[in-house]
């Protein structure tokens, strides 16, 4: 497979960048007819951010199974498409060729059918790092069905609200998952999170771990049963078929829940035809994509990382992606340098927090692992630090791999802005500049445009060189026309998507996000300006924590923020009145733990927890979190003006308690 858009210099990126903001239109119907269509648009493009009303491709007919899939059948059916490497590296490699993931997603696809489910309806996918998981995801999308994949490492409580949210009647899962030395009893906590559910009819058990698990007559089944049975039917006369469903390019393809500054977390939903676009051109370009690579994108697919850059995107292009079902540390940090060496990887895409996480164990783990066939580097979630860059650059690439840091977001869809690998120059801790299609803007919180920002206007004019020059603006970053894969709605509440995206600056999508942009144009994401943590590369909303931890019997209050952790990126504190008298202290810290884990998940775990006796609150009755925030951070002298507090005091009485 070759790719007619993929970019392979730096003047061709000015060229094709240029030619995007001029006539998307143009720009974007050129690199969609690379795609299989069962009938083509019959209009590129029609939006405004108003309502928000974003349609790509409307018109145009589709599957993306059959851009995933089928069309490399007859070129690469015995090339593989997912390399499975077990949490444990003893249990056997398992190889996906194209023609064996056909047969398995026609063959899932039927599973799905038989047991009612069709197109439109919401199936829930809570399994582990197994490859059944991406013939889950592929097979709800071969027959039009909305997946929704929920992280393992979600709790039983968080799983009941997503089911209810988005009325979900299926669910797919395993008996249990591997993760390093831990097993996760997967289909218990289902069961737990079906306790009072009144919409799920079915739900679909793989055995992965042989844990005992109940099984309700009438409403579970068992995945290899139920494969068995398919099988027989997908296959006729020595062939495999099952004809995948005709899907407008605007019908949604998946939701994926996410975080915000509400206690609630959002369903982030993407569209057919532009989500495929998109995570395509976004994977062959800022990769660099060679076909016969090996990529290793080391997310799980419970996030928008591991949906579009491990089954989507890299599937879509023909690629053989490596799916990992363990973690980094274990049975020791050499877990990675090890599934380098032995696949033969070529591409290696990871978290900050990952990497910062193995530089602690130093140099040995490193020791006899041949890191030759790597050529390109990535990482993704959070800010780089330019130690974590360096290390990585120097031990891992051995300073010849290009490492590019892609900034984007669940609900992009996929990449927004990186250096382009070996092609644009990088640039330790910036995103870089923004990949075609990409109109960033930084705005003060008043909402002026701060000069010079518009990077898209000036590209116009002339090509800027990149790679150097003075700080030109810092502000709040937000997109000015709609990508491909731009979200298109959350969940059953459209006005919630304009609020939270469309509403700060009028037509404008903001991103949530600060930036610094430099004179030459590059980027480089400070973090979050809202209530929105970013803990090892997952996005955590303060409410969400603080709602969780005054569930707890004896709070009163809580308040929560975010504060500089060395392997994390951020660690979560929360500043907690108590009002009980059961236990002492590290007792009701572990008991707010527990509360915590079980409303949100163990991912949600504050990291510190300070009782005090009030919060600062304003005498309008509003926490001032900027307080808060400098005292986890240890800063105590510079706390600003504090006189507006209703009792300042309280203030005096943090710090001194501080952890
Ligand atoms: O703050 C940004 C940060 O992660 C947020 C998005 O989180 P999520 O939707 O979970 O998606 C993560 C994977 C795409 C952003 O708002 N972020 C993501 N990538 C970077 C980043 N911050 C700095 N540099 C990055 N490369």
């Amino acid at each position: 497979m070759s790719y007619p858009y993929q970019i392979t210099s730096l003047a061709q990126y000015h060229v094709d960048y240029r030619k995007s903001i001029e006539d998307p239109e143009g720009f974007w119907a050129a690199v969609a007819d690379n795609f299989l269509w069962r009938k083509k648009w019959n209009r590129v493009l029609d939006w405004n951010f108003s309502e928000p009303k974003v349609e790509w491709f409307a018109g145009a007919k589709l599957n993306i199974t059959e851009n995933c899939i089928d069309r490399h059948l007859a070129t690469m059916a015995d090339k593989p498409a997912i390399i499975w490497e077990p949490n444990n590296p003893e249990e056997r490699v398992r190889t996906v060729t194209y023609a064996r993931l056909h047969k398995r997603v026609c063959q899932f696809a039927q599973v799905l059918k038989n047991n009612g489910v069709k197109k439109g309806d919401r199936v829930c996918i809570y399994m582990g790092m197994v490859p059944e998981l991406a013939y889950a995801v592929l097979g709800c999308a071969r027959i039009g069905a909305i997946h929704s994949v929920i992280f393992g490492g979600f709790s039983a409580q968080s799983i009941a609200d997503r089911l209810e949210d988005a009325n979900v009647e299926f669910i797919v899962t395993c008996d249990g998952a591997y993760r390093g030395g831990k097993d996760i009893p997967l289909k218990s906590i289902i069961d737990d999170a079906l306790i009072g559910n009144k919409t799920v009819k079915r739900v679909i058990v793989y055995t992965r771990t042989r844990t005992p698990v109940s099984m309700i007559k009438g409403r579970d089944v068992w995945w290899e049963d139920e494969m068995d049975i398919a099988e027989e039917q997908v296959e006729k006369n020595g062939s495999i078929s099952f004809p995948a469903e005709e899907m407008d390019a605007e019908d949604p393809l998946f939701i994926l829940y996410t975080s915000g500054s509400t206690g609630k977390p959002k369903g982030v939903v993407h569209s057919s035809a532009g989500y495929m676009v998109w995570t395509n051109y976004t994977f062959v370009n800022v990769f660099q994509y060679k076909p016969g690579d090996v990529f290793f994108c080391t997310a799980d697919i419970g996030w928008i990382t591991g949906h579009s850059y491990i089954v989507y995107g890299p599937l879509s292009a023909g690629a053989t992606s490596l799916m990992f079902e363990g973690i980094p540390t274990w049975p020791d940090a050499g877990r990675f340098w090890d599934i380098v060496d032995k696949h033969k990887v070529n591409t290696l895409y990871t978290a900050p927090t990952a990497i910062r996480s193995l530089m602690s164990y130093g140099l040995d783990p490193l020791k006899g692992k041949d890191l030759s066939s790597l050529t390109v580097l990535g990482t993704v979630g959070e800010p780089i630090n330019e130690e974590a860059w360096h290390w990585y650059d120097e031990n891992i690439g051995k300073q010849k791999c290009p490492i590019v840091d892609t900034w984007w977001q669940t609900e992009t869809g996929g990449i927004m802005m990186s250096n382009i690998a070996g092609i644009t120059p990088s640039k330790p801790g910036w995103a870089t500049l923004p990949l075609p299609g990409v109109q960033p803007v930084l705005l003060d919180e008043k909402g002026n445009i701060i000069e010079g920002s518009d990077f898209a206007a000036e590209c116009l004019k002339a090509s800027p060189p990149v790679g150097g020059g003075g700080l030109e603006g810092a502000g709040n970053l937000c997109i000015k026309a709609p990508w491909p894969a731009i979200i298109r709605t959350t969940w059953g509440d459209h006005e919630r998507c304009r609020t939270n995206y469309f509403a700060t600056y009028p037509n404008l999508y903001f991103t949530g996000d600060g930036a610094l942009k430099d004179a030459a144009g590059n980027y480089r994401i400070t973090g979050r300006v809202d209530d929105v943590l970013n803990v090892s590369g997952h996005r955590i909303g303060t409410a969400e924590v603080e709602n969780a931890i005054n569930i707890h019997a004896g709070v009163v209050e809580s308040a929560v923020v975010g504060y500089p952790h060395e392997v994390k990126g951020q660690g979560i504190y929360a500043y907690v009145i108590y009002n009980g008298h059961h236990g002492d202290e590290d007792m009701r810290r572990q008991d707010i733990l527990q509360t915590v884990t079980r409303v949100i998940g163990a991912i949600a775990r504050p990291d510190k927890i300070q009782f005090v006796t009030g919060l600062p609150k304003t005498r309008s009755g509003k926490i001032m979190r900027r307080i808060l925030r400098k005292i986890a951070e240890g800063e105590m002298q510079n706390l600003g003006d504090t006189s507006t507090l209703l009792d300042p005091g309280v203030v005096e009485e943090i710090k001194q308690g501080k952890l």
